[in-house]
């Protein structure tokens, strides 16, 4: 039942940045991008086309898309929170292959996140999903909140199949089970994967989650033993919401690497290639990578080298 094979998508330049105060350098974004790159991984989640009074670190979208220069194989995804976000992506001088709708199981976060009823969210996503199609791209939906939710606790697996159900009927093709304030324990997550996987194929689920209460690693093993075989992971463990106060980092990309290369799991990418691409960031930002296992190889290199 274990996957021998699992697909991570690198959130980094997008949920690990989104939240950053201190404004960081289109340059720096794009250089990130390419170390990601160049550690193997092939699905990159680079930035938003959202409101810059919202979310002002994503305000150099186009900038950011238009110089990455794509190595072969590598699929680019953005956000997209309603057709102006679309038109903005699709306008720009490079478009990404996957846009990524964002709604949540919890209507207290969607009227924060995107100023929007749940009901009206998908009546929002409806024609985005149609005209990236036409536009040949495909459709990831997120569903925030999935575990509970910061303004109103407990969300039940009810509510995130209700949602899982109405992504699947506008023409969703991928669903992403996010815990957004990482409260979810590992038979939680299980439960309300099951919903997910009631409506899509495992191949097109995937997990997303946040580390704040240190549970993420075993959310991500609760899945594989699932079957579930995709998962997004933040360089370093940057990130958070701005509209979910509290909430750090997703789980690390170095930490999930080391977890299934360590169960025989492939992923292609090279780990200190990703550690060096974290302590990059890390250094842009001016801090050590949250990352357990980032700081590990890093203090072995540096014990090494003394
Ligand atoms: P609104 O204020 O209701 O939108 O915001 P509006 O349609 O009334 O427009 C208001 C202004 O925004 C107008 O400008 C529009 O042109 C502009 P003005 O006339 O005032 O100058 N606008 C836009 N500008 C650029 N790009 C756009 C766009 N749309 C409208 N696409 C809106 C609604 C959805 C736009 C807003 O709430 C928003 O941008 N929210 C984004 C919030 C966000 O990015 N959150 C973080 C990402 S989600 C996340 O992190 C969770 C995830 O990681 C999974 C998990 O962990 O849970 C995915
Ligand atoms: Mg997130």
């Amino acid at each position: 039942m274990m996957p021998s094979h699992v697909t991570l998508v690198e959130v980094g330049p997008r949920d690990g940045l989104q939240n950053e105060k201190q404004p960081v350098a289109t340059a720096h974004k794009v250089e990130l991008v390419h170390r990601l790159q160049a550690a193997g991984l092939r699905e990159i989640e680079v930035t938003s086309y959202v409101s810059p009074k919202w979310v002002p670190q994503m305000a150099d979208n186009a900038q950011v898309m238009a110089a990455i220069r794509r190595a072969p194989g590598v699929r680019l995804s953005v956000l997209v929170p309603n057709l102006k976000g679309l038109e903005a992506a699709l306008a720009a001088p490079q478009r990404p292959d996957e846009v990524v709708v964002f709604g949540a199981a919890s209507e207290a976060f969607s009227q924060r996140n995107i100023n929007c009823s749940i009901a009206e969210s998908i009546e929002r996503f409806a024609p985005v999903v149609a005209a990236a199609h036409d536009a040949g791209l495909k459709v990831r939906g997120a569903i925030s909140c999935a575990l509970g939710c910061p303004y109103q606790g407990d969300v039940s697996a009810d509510a995130v199949e209700d949602v899982v159900v109405r992504m699947k009927a506008i023409g969703v093709d991928h669903v992403g089970v996010a815990d957004t304030i990482g409260v979810g324990t590992p038979g939680k997550v299980q439960a309300a994967m099951e919903r997910a996987l009631k409506h899509y194929p495992l191949v097109e689920v995937s997990g997303h989650f946040h580390d704040t209460y240190g549970q993420a690693l075993a959310n991500v093993y609760a899945c594989l033993e699932m079957g579930v075989h995709t998962f997004d992971a933040s360089v370093a463990g940057l990130g958070g919401c701005p509209y979910a106060k509290g909430a750090t980092g997703n789980v690390a990309t170095e930490d999930v690497v080391f977890m299934l290369h360590g169960l025989g799991i492939a992923t292609g990418i090279d780990l200190d290639a990703l550690v060096d691409a974290g302590a990059f960031i890390s250094s842009v930002l001016g801090r050590a990578p949250v990352s357990r296992v980032a700081r590990a190889v890093l203090a072995k290199r540096e014990k090494a080298a003394a």
